[in-house]
């Protein structure tokens, strides 16, 4: 049935006003794929993990703080043709940049199907401590505290995309978390804080993996490879002995894997013994209580 002429008159109209096209550019098509959020992702691991994803048809949430390294990977999706992707920056070294980072997504995605909480940094032992803009050592606040305000703020868009995933990028290089001195304020503490900050997330997935599961939400934490050959390791100065490729390879047998058990630390794409602490109820009891007083995050 053709439309009448007030009807007609109204299509146009409406044509007219809504938005430019290059605003409905970053929208997925109704018929893509998943919405995957995959932080980092301007660089290194995070950047190999949005080109894959958005390889296999997927709509990536591009994520980190340089808009022009972002630009440049949402370009490429673009030029690959196939998925979509656009860029939102955020800094995760401020707990409010994270919660309204966090929030935008939410707003803007009621559905996400795949959440990647990779975005992370290395601080050596000789380089001075750094604290975030709320005053917390820095490696905690952007590689553990960020993830654990975007599992709880996105819950009910990955749940409402269900049976949905959340991988947590950690780390064979973890050390006991020292809950008299988690900001590393004693002398000598500066090595540790890398690797307290990747036990700090495979012991938070451990620890939320059950009550998510309910929701149709499978964490897990992961190691993607040993040095792979990124910025943070060239910036620390160690030689690389891995590639990129090697390690978003291993990240995305994991994602694509049929099944994955809720809570395991993968090493090598398979369920890895935890460290004592990380399965210590209560070492997890505590880690959940300092981080819902940290961020404010997670105490619904
Ligand atoms: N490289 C390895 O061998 C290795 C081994 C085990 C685990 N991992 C883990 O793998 C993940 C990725 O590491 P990578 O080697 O690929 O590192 P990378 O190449 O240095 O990339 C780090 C990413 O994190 C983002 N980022 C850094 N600081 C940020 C901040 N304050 N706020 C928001 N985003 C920030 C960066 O984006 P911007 O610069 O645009 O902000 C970049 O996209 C990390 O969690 C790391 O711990 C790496």
């Amino acid at each position: 049935m053709r439309p009448t002429a007030p009807i007609r008159l109204l299509v146009l109209v409406l044509a007219l006003v809504a938005p430019l096209p290059v605003a409905l550019a970053a929208e997925p098509p109704a018929d893509a794929g998943r919405t995957v959020l995959v932080t980092g992702s301007t660089d290194g691991l995070g950047r190999a993990l949005a080109l894959a994803l958005a390889a296999q048809g997927a709509h990536v949430i591009v994520h980190g703080r340089n808009a022009a390294r972002g630009q440049a990977v949402v370009d490429e999706i673009a030029a690959a043709g196939q998925g979509s992707a656009e860029f939102v920056a955020a800094d995760f070294a401020s707990l409010q940049g994270v919660r309204d980072f966090a929030d935008a997504i939410a707003a803007r995605h009621p559905r996400l199907d795949l959440l990647v909480n990779n975005a992370g940094i290395a601080i050596t032992g000789a380089q001075p401590r750094r604290t975030s803009e709320d005053g917390h050592e820095l490696q905690f606040a952007v590689n553990y505290l960020a993830g654990w305000i975007l599992v709880h703020r996105l819950r009910p868009a990955l749940a409402a995309a269900a049976p949905s995933r959340v991988v947590n990028v950690a780390s064979i290089s973890a050390h006991d978390i020292d809950f008299d001195d988690v900001m590393l304020e004693q002398p000598g503490a500066s090595a540790r804080g890398y690797g307290q900050s990747k036990q700090a997330q495979v012991t938070m997935t451990a620890a939320l993996a059950p009550a998510f599961a309910a929701d149709g939400i499978t964490m897990i934490s992961l190691h993607p490879a040993t040095l792979m050959d990124t910025t943070m390791v060239r910036d620390i100065g160690v030689p690389p002995r891995t590639t990129v490729a090697e390690g978003r390879d291993t990240v995305m047998a994991l994602i694509d894997a049929p099944t994955l058990v809720p809570g395991a630390f993968y090493v090598d794409g398979k369920p890895a013994p935890l460290a004592a602490q990380s399965e210590d109820a209560r070492a997890q009891a505590r880690l959940l209580a300092l981080s819902r007083t940290l961020t404010g995050v997670g105490g619904d």
